[in-house]
């Protein structure tokens, strides 16, 4: 008989070895038709008369316990699953101050180039162009030949191109959408392009290999420079909510004649000099010009009786002029610091 309570003993001391076991394990080695409790249970009938109360309510106390643990465990996955869910592939800095923890409660905000992207489309939008999104990997012709710069022409080397090994080119600006907007739309044409733009340049607090930029183009009977400079200023007055002046001076690029740059007296000195401007009042904003004819030729259109306007801006450099933001890199670091300002 002793042996049998002794049993009982080292059922409990290995049990209480055995909590860190899985619930299945733990129910595997104890609880089955043939696990170490129901082996127990079956000596029941071999236990003197006088004992078999004290060897029920060991036994009994036994089983509780086992079942205990098993509920316990429950209860930590269930926790464990609607309270305790990560995403391990979140970018989250351990080292982070508390403050930021709550990102992980958040289901995350528009990246802040794509919510002034949001905004910039609907102040076109308001004007009546058109929103065309453009496309990140591109070819030859679209970069190139469909904007006037020959096979082999110098002008080609003024951008900074990534090629894949097939052919295929990482467009460096947006007027790679140039032909396929004058193709796809009826004139009168006036359609924006949003897209990312790839450089292979080295970075710096200006200068990034990835980058946003939007495309304007306007086609009609009878546009003029006039007219181009009309809708680039009252859109950027728009944006940076306050009145400009704004000079037109010559540029170069092979796809308008004239070639221009867009420049805006400083929005936050007016014109006295200070940092954003490198005070000098002024500040340069965008390429534009009066589309080539060979552009507009090249995508069916007659360029005799129709003429238009083009320009493409970077929106990196235009909120950063509008929010202040003093280094491009902060942009694409994934810094929750940055980010959460947003
Ligand atoms: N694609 C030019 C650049 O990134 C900017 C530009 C200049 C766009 C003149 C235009 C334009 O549409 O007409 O340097």
């Amino acid at each position: 008989m002793e042996y049998t309570f002794d049993k009982l003993k080292q059922i409990k001391q290995s049990l209480e070895k055995d909590k860190t076991l899985s619930a299945s394990e733990i129910k595997k080695k104890y609880l089955n038709k043939d696990g170490v409790l129901s082996e127990a249970f079956k000596e029941i009938a071999s236990v003197e008369k006088d004992n078999k109360a004290e060897f029920g309510t060991q036994i009994n106390s036994l089983k509780k316990e086992i079942l205990d643990i098993l509920e316990e465990k429950k209860q930590e996955m269930v926790n464990y699953s609607t309270t305790e869910r990560i995403d391990p592939t979140a970018p989250f800095d351990v080292n982070c101050s508390k403050d930021f923890l709550h990102v992980l409660d958040n289901k995350g905000t528009k990246h802040p180039i794509e919510q002034e992207i949001e905004k910039l489309t609907d102040i076109f939008k308001a004007m009546g162009f058109a929103v065309m999104e453009s496309k990140q990997l591109d070819d030859d012709y679209h970069m190139f030949e469909s904007l006037n710069f020959p096979k082999g022409h110098p002008a080609r080397d003024m951008y900074d191109t990534f090629w894949t090994t097939d052919n295929y080119v990482l467009p460096a600006h947006t007027s790679t959408m140039q032909n396929r907007a004058l193709k796809e739309f009826s004139i009168p044409i006036a359609v924006v392009l949003p897209g990312r733009c790839f450089r292979n340049e080295a970075t710096d607090a200006g200068h990034e290999h990835t980058f946003h930029q939007i495309e304007g183009v306007y086609v009609d009977e009878g546009i003029s420079l006039g007219n181009m400079e009309a809708v680039i200023k009252s859109f950027l007055e728009t944006y940076l909510e306050t009145k400009l002046e704004v000079r037109v001076q010559p540029s170069y690029f092979p796809f308008t004649e004239p070639d221009c740059e867009f420049i805006i007296s400083c929005p936050f000195c007016h014109k006295e000099g200070c940092s954003i401007c490198g005070h000098s009042g002024w500040i340069e904003i965008m390429g534009c010009g009066m589309i080539h004819p060979n552009v507009l030729r090249e995508a069916g259109i007659d360029s005799t009786k129709y003429s238009g306007f083009a320009w493409g801006f970077g929106v990196d450099r235009l909120t950063m002029i509008k929010r202040g933001i003093t280094d491009i890199r902060y942009i694409r670091n994934a810094d929750l610091n940055f980010l959460t300002q947003f």
